[in-house]
């Protein structure tokens, strides 16, 4: 990608005045947001330039870089323009670009892969293998916290006119993530669901959930504001503070039995093993909450009562696709759990508020889906 300076009279090929300069936010740690005003990048080879419409704040941010830089390897963070769950408009089509024009709506897949190695062709850019070229937005390289970004057009998914830019922020990581749990347990009407950790994405599999026909969704969060955020969202039928008497009060809700599947969304140790042991025979259990630890005992807790616990992480393009595909379908709309909007200059207060857990989700936004209809 270049940096020359752009022609200020200049007008994209969508027809607004394309801008020389853009601001964008960086996290430096210890709670900090900082913006920084930089050129416009040019698109390369096989990259667009996409004007940002939304880009929403992940708990992996907050977690791994917002307070200090903890992440390693694929969460660690190498000093780049934050925000790993953009969607917005293409203005600017590099050459070598195959399917994509300027003027399309479209989601960042958020890790860019080598597009070569195993994984990769699997569609999970997520695991890709390449040292050298798997690189995440937000993490690795330049991601969305800022009024342009470049995508490599390999990682872009179609957004549909059904669907907001806000709505596509979420599925960029949150909603993809979820589907992806949600598709490898297998939730249908036969289900009552346990969710641990009711943050932006233990909502998301509320939502996910629910349009699937799950019986009964119980959920379970230590934040009075997500427990009532999940109610009155409802999303969820029956939500339990976070506490010692949580798998007693699941299994009472279920005549004894627990729940066929359960989501851990917190990565709490003790949520997690909640979300085990409130889970009935030959039920499953996702792990989708990151970092963290967890103690059961195998015997009781899982082999003599046939249990399987999944591992899940992130999803690949052409679920991401699929999951698309379906919110248009099932008239879901992953907004619907955004609580805040923030212009870019108040991201500082965006990751705050995200911090503060006292939200559902937490969107930067510009232009019209800053005051959505
Ligand atoms: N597996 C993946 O691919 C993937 C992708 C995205 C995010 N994540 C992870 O998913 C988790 C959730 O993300 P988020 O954005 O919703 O983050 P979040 O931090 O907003 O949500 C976590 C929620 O868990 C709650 N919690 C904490 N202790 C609890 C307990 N003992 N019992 C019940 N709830 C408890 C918190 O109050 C909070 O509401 C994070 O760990 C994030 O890193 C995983
Ligand atoms: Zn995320
Ligand atoms: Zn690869």
């Amino acid at each position: 990608m270049g940096f020359e300076r752009r022609d200020n009279s200049a007008v994209n090929s969508v027809g607004e005045k394309m801008e020389q300069n853009m601001r964008a936010a960086f996290l430096p740690g210890n709670r900090k947001v900082e913006l920084r005003t930089l050129s416009v990048p040019h698109p390369g080879h096989g990259e667009v330039l996409l004007r940002v419409k939304a880009s929403t704040i992940c708990g992996s941010d907050i977690r791994c870089i917002y307070h200090e830089h903890l992440g390693k390897g694929p969460e660690g963070y190498q000093g780049v323009i934050a925000g790993h769950e953009p969607s917005g408009q293409i203005v600017e089509v590099g050459p070598g670009c195959r399917r994509f024009s300027a003027g399309d709506r479209v989601i960042v897949y958020h890790i860019s892969g080598c597009g070569v190695c195993n994984d990769c062709r699997r569609g999970y850019m997520i695991s890709c293998t390449s040292e050298k070229y798997r690189r995440a937005y937000g993490w690795q390289r330049d991601g969305g916290m800022a009024d342009y970004m470049i995508a490599e057009e390999k990682d872009l998914i179609a957004l549909p006119e059904q669907l907001s830019f806000a709505d596509g922020a979420q599925v960029a990581c949150g909603f993809g993530t979820v589907y992806e749990a949600v598709e490898k347990v297998g939730v249908n009407g036969n289900h009552s669901v346990l969710i641990t950790g009711l943050g932006p994405v233990g909502l998301a599999a509320a939502a996910l959930c629910r349009k699937l026909g799950a019986q009964m969704i119980v959920g379970i969060d230590i934040v009075p504001e997500r427990l009532r955020l999940a109610g009155s969202l409802k999303l969820c039928d029956v939500v339990l503070t976070a506490g010692q008497d949580n798998v007693a009060q699941v299994k009472k809700l279920t005549r004894g039995f627990g729940v066929e599947r359960a989501f851990d969304c917190s990565a709490d140790a003790r949520a997690r093993g909640t979300a085990i042991r409130a889970t009935r025979k030959w039920g499953r259990i996702a792990f989708v909450g990151e970092g963290g630890t967890v103690e059961f005992n195998p015997s009781p807790d899982m082999i003599h009562d046939q249990k399987t616990i999944y591992g899940s992480w992130v999803t690949s393009t052409w679920l991401m696709e699929e999951l698309v595909e379906r919110l248009v379908r099932w008239n879901l709309h992953p907004a619907d759990i955004i609580t805040h909007r923030f212009a870019l200059e108040d991201a500082a207060d965006a990751y705050a508020l995200m911090a503060s857990g006292k939200c559902g989700k937490v969107a930067v936004c510009s232009d019209e889906e800053l005051a959505p209809k």
